[in-house]
């Protein structure tokens, strides 16, 4: 059985096909079936946007379609930057850059608790639908800490490990992510849907 993953990210494809390769299921990219489409990601919620996203590519193309969306949320900001986390500080930001305003957000700020979240959304064209959700507990690090990673890893400071995600092997870091965390209750509520 085909799915489509609405993600440009390769990482991200080679990951999911291996895991869903075990259910039968063979992933591949709206590129690979020439589709080329933004899907606006208008939801107030990552559950919203990848369901947003599931739909409009299974919609284009005809087989069923995962999407994912995830993001920071930080409870002295509101539970911001959430579903603004890649857009963080507008256009012109790196990294790097949203991580340092976020920092600066945060300056005096003695409420650090924050988390991940990872939304996985999975749309068949039958209009069924297959949802997971992942979570991870954190705080924001005061400085940077560790190189690995993406994003904010290098400001998310896990305490169970005293580390940062940012100091996390790629292992340690899926074993209690949040993507970790959605992706194994994807592929569970996915194989119960398959049989
Ligand atoms: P998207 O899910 O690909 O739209 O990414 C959302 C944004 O949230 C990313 O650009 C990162 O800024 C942030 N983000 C999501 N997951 C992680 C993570 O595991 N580490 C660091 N940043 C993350």
């Amino acid at each position: 059985m085909k799915f489509v993953l609405a993600s440009h990210n390769p990482k991200k494809l080679k990951e999911m096909a291996e895991i869903l390769s075990g259910l039968g299921v063979e992933v591949v990219s709206p590129g690979e079936l020439g589709i080329d489409l933004e899907v606006e990601e208008t939801g107030t919620t990552f559950a919203e946007n990848a369901m947003l996203k599931a739909k409009a590519i299974c919609e284009a193309a005809g087989l069923p379609a995962i999407a994912d969306d995830s993001g920071l949320c930080v409870d002295a900001l509101n539970g911001g930057p959430g579903v603004y986390s890649a857009r963080y500080g507008g256009e012109g930001l790196d990294d790097v850059g949203r991580y340092r305003l976020l920092l600066q957000s945060m300056r005096g700020q003695t409420t650090r608790a924050a988390h991940f979240t990872s939304a996985i959304a999975c749309a068949f064209p039958n209009g069924d639908t297959v949802t997971a959700e992942g979570h991870v507990e954190g705080t924001i690090a005061f400085a940077p800490m560790g190189e690995g990673g993406f994003g904010y890893d290098p400001v998310f400071f896990y305490p169970p490990m005293r580390k940062t995600f940012g100091q996390m092997s790629t292992e340690e870091k899926h074993a209690i992510s949040h993507r970790g965390k959605a992706l194994e209750i994807f592929v569970e509520k996915l194989a119960t849907y398959l049989k």
